[in-house]
C-alpha cells in the first residue's frame, strides 16, 4: 500500500475504538468473505461518498495489504439519513454477498445497518488515485481461474463463486478491482474506450500503461488480451446523467467515484457525470485508398455487414454513401444482415430483390456503378436474425467487369458441390443448408467468377464464401462468474467453421492454386477456437496477417472495453503470395451511436486473381 494512501488515512484518524472487526477483515483477501451471513458489530469508518441506496465506509485501521480493500459499500436507508461525506461511525450490520443474478460476481457488502455512534464529522476524505496510490490494473489477464487464456475453450470450467480465489491484483484485472470494492479513487485523464450503452455507462482508461491503444483511442483486443485495465463508469450518485454521445477515443474531465460491482462487470460509480473535454479529430476516417485496377490483377472486394437492411430501412442511403464514398465502389461487395423485401414483417416472403435493388439504385444516384447481385434465398424463418426479416448474405458485383462463371443459382435448400474443373454446381449456392449446424444461422453463399477483359473474354477465375456465422448471443459477462467465461454459441460456430473449411478444402482438392476468399462476419476473433479451427482445416490465411494490417487497427466492432474484429477475409494461398491488400474503414466504430448507420465496419481488400 503506497505510503500517500496511509497518510491520508491518518489526517482523519480521530479516534480509535477497539473494533472486534475491521473492514478488511470482513473483505479479506479472497472474493467472498469470510464473515458473509454474520453480523458484525463496531465497524468503524469514515463516509467517503453516499448513494441514493446507502453509503460508502472506509477504514480508520488498515491493515496495509493490497488484496484488501479498506472500504466497503453499506446498503440501506435506515442509517441517519444526516450522515454525511467526512462523518466517521461507527454501526452494526450484517455481511451480505449480494448479486442479482447468478452468472455475477458476488459483491461484499454490509446490510441492515445500525448505526452505534457518529464519532466526528468534517475528516478530510482523499481518493485513491489509480495508477499512483495503488499499483497500474493489470493490462491482459483477467483471472487465475482462465489458465491464462480469457478466450480459451472449454468455457466455464470454475467459477469465482466456488473456487473463491486469492486476490492477486498486480497479475489478474478482476483481482485488481475487487481488491478495491468499496473505495473512492479517482481516475486521471481518463479517455472513453467505447461508446456508452443505453444506460450511459462508459468504458474507460486512465493515465495508467495500457496494452493494444489503437489510433483512434481505443484498446483492441489481441491474442490472450481482452483488456482488463480497463473500467466502466456508471451511473453518477448525485442523480446527474451520463452523456449518451461519447465517441471512441474522447479525452473526459477527472473521474472520482467508488468501485463497486454491479450488471455484470467491476464499475465507479461517480460522484457526478461524466463530462467529455475533446473529441479526437478528425471526426470520420479517410476514405479506402484502396481502388480497382478494372482488371484480374486488382480486383477490390469489399465487405459489410448493413444490420438489417430492409427496402424502407432509414439507413439505406448512408450504406449506399458509404459504399461509394467510403468504399470507393468495390467490384465485388460480400453483404451480410440484407432482409426480405417487407424487412420485419413476419410472413412468407422471402424474396430479397427490392432490398437489392432499392440499395442497388440508391448508389447508383450518388455517383455508384450500377451493380448487379446475386443470392440465394433462405427457408422462410430458418436462418435466425431478427423474426420475419430473413437476414441473408448477398452478393453485388460490377457487370461490366465481373460475371458468374456458368450461372446456375441454387435455391434455398440445395447443398452445394464442387465439380471437376472446379465448378460449382450452384452458382451461387449454399454449403449443406440442412445441415444442423446452421439451426437458426445464415448458410454462406459460395460462388465462382470470372473477370472480363477488354474484349470480352475471361481473364482470371476465383471463388468467393460470403459468411455470416452464429452469433455470440448467450455469452456470459467477461468479468463474470464463469471463468473461462462462456462464448455464446462457440459449438455452433465450430460446427459451421468445419463445415465452411471443408468446402473450401474440397475446392483446393481440384486445384490447389484455386482463388478463393471468404469473407464476412465470422462473429469471431481470428485468435479464438471456432476460427483456429477454421484456418488450420481450410488452410487459408488471414488477410489481416498476409496485407501486414497493423495489429492495434484490427477492429471493426466496440463491444464492451474492446476494440474487436468480427469481420475477416481468409483467402487461398494463391491469392495471399501476390501482393494482397487489406483495409478497415471505422466509419461506424468511430461516430457516436446516434449516428453510426451500422454496428459494424467494413472492409475492403485489393487482390490479384488473375491466373
Ligand atoms: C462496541 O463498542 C462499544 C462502545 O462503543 C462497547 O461497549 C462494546 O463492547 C463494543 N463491542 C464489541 C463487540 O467490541
Ligand atoms: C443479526 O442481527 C439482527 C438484528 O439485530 C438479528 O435479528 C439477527 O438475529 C442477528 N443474526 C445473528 C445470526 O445473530
Ligand atoms: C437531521 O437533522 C435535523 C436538523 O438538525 C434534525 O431536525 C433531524 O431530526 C435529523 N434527522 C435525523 C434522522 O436524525
Ligand atoms: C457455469 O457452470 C456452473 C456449474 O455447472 C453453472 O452453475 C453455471 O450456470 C454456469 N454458468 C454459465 C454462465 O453458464
Ligand atoms: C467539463 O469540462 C469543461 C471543459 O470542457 C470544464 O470547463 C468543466 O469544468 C467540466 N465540468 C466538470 C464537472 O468537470
Ligand atoms: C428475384 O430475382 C430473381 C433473379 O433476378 C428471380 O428469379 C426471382 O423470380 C425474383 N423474385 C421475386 C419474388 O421477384
Ligand atoms: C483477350 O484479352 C485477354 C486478356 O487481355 C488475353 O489474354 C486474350 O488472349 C484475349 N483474347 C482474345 C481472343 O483476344
Amino acid at each position: 500500500m503506497p505510503s500517500s494512501f496511509i497518510r491520508c488515512l491518518s489526517l482523519a484518524a480521530t479516534l480509535a475504538v477497539s473494533s472486534a472487526i475491521t473492514i478488511s477483515e470482513i473483505n479479506s483477501n479472497k472474493y467472498l468473505s469470510p464473515y458473509s451471513g454474520k453480523n458484525v458489530t463496531n465497524v468503524t469508518g469514515i463516509i467517503t461518498a453516499k448513494g441514493p441506496s446507502g453509503l460508502w465506509l472506509r477504514s480508520l485501521t488498515p491493515d496495509r495489504h493490497v488484496r484488501t480493500s479498506e472500504s466497503i459499500y453499506v446498503f440501506g436507508s435506515t442509517l441517519d439519513a444526516n450522515l454525511t461525506v467526512g462523518d466517521s461511525i461507527i454501526v452494526n450490520g450484517k455481511v451480505s454477498e449480494y448479486r442479482s443474478t447468478k452468472d455475477y460476481v458476488y459483491l461484499t457488502e454490509l446490510i441492515s445497518p445500525v448505526l452505534v455512534k457518529k464519532v466526528s464529522s468534517g475528516n478530510n476524505v482523499k481518493a485513491l488515485v489509480i495508477g499512483k496510490d495503488t499499483s497500474d490494473p493489470p493490462t491482459e489477464q483477467f483471472s487465475k481461474l482462465d489458465g491464462g487464456d480469457v478466450f480459451a475453450v472449454p468455457n466455464n470450467v470454475s467459477q469465482i463463486s466456488v473456487a473463491n480465489p486469492t486476490l492477486e491484483p498486480d497479475k489478474y484485472g478482476m483481482d485488481f478491482w475487487e481488491s478495491l470494492s468499496g473505495e473512492l479513487v479517482t481516475v486521471r485523464s481518463p479517455r472513453a474506450v467505447a461508446k456508452p450503452n443505453s444506460y450511459g455507462d462508459t468504458w474507460v482508461i486512465g493515465d495508467w500503461g495500457v496494452s493494444g491503444k489503437n489510433g483512434r483511442g481505443g484498446l483492441t483486443m489481441t491474442n490472450k488480451d481482452a483488456n482488463p485495465e480497463t473500467i466502466i463508469i456508471g451511473t453518477p450518485l448525485d442523480g446527474t446523467v451520463n452523456p449518451k454521445n461519447t465517441k471512441l477515443g474522447d479525452t473526459l474531465s477527472e473521474i472520482t467515484g467508488v468501485v463497486t460491482y454491479a450488471f455484470g462487470f467491476y464499475r465507479i460509480l461517480p460522484v457526478t457525470a461524466i463530462n467529455v473535454t475533446k473529441s479526437p479529430t478528425p471526426l470520420l476516417p479517410s476514405t479506402t485508398k484502396l481502388t480497382s485496377n478494372d482488371k484480374c490483377d486488382g480486383i477490390t472486394f469489399g465487405a459489410y455487414n448493413v444490420e438489417n437492411l430492409a427496402p424502407t430501412s432509414a439507413h439505406m442511403g448512408a450504406v449506399a454513401a458509404h459504399i461509394v464514398d467510403y468504399l470507393k465502389s468495390p467490384d465485388i461487395m460480400f453483404l451480410q444482415e440484407v432482409q426480405d423485401d417487407n424487412g420485419p414483417t413476419n410472413d412468407a416472403v422471402v424474396s430479397a430483390n427490392l432490398t437489392l435493388t432499392t440499395l442497388i439504385q440508391a448508389i447508383a444516384s450518388v455517383g455508384g456503378p450500377t451493380y448487379a447481385y446475386a443470392t440465394v434465398d433462405p427457408a422462410d424463418d430458418q436462418d435466425g436474425g431478427q423474426p420475419g426479416g430473413n437476414i441473408r448474405v448477398a452478393y453485388f458485383y460490377k457487370p461490366s467487369l465481373v460475371r458468374l462463371y456458368k450461372p446456375n443459382a441454387g435455391s434455398s435448400l440445395d447443398a452445394n458441390e464442387v465439380l471437376a474443373g472446379p465448378t460449382l454446381k450452384y452458382n451461387p449456392g449454399r454449403i449443406d443448408p440442412t445441415n444442423e449446424a446452421w439451426t437458426a444461422s445464415r448458410k454462406p453463399l459460395v460462388a465462382q467468377w470470372e473477370v472480363i477483359a477488354k474484349n470480352g473474354t475471361g481473364a482470371g477465375r476465383f471463388f468467393t464464401v460470403n459468411v455470416h456465422f452464429g452469433s455470440k448471443g448467450g455469452s456470459s459477462s467477461i468479468q463474470g462468474d464463469a471463468r473461462p467465461p462462456v462464448n455464446g454459441g462457440l459449438d455452433d460456430r465450430l460446427a459451421q467453421s468445419t463445415l465452411t473449411a471443408n468446402f473450401v478444402q474440397s475446392i483446393l482438392a481440384e486445384d490447389k492454386n484455386a482463388r478463393i476468399i471468404t469473407a464476412g462476419d465470422f462473429n469471431e476473433f481470428t485468435f479464438v477456437q471456432p476460427l483456429t479451427t477454421y484456418t488450420s482445416l481450410s488452410s487459408l490465411k488471414d488477410l489481416d496477417e498476409v496485407a501486414n494490417v497493423k495489429n492495434t487497427e484490427r477492429y471493426t466492432y466496440l463491444f464492451d472495453m474492446s476494440s474487436q474484429q468480427l469481420d475477416h477475409m481468409f483467402v487461398s494461398k494463391a491469392v495471399a503470395n501476390k501482393g494482397a491488400k487489406y483495409e478497415h474503414v471505422h466509419i461506424n466504430t468511430w461516430v457516436e451511436f446516434a449516428a453510426q448507420i451500422s454496428d459494424h465496419d467494413p472492409s475492403v481488400a485489393k487482390l490479384d486473381v488473375c491466373a
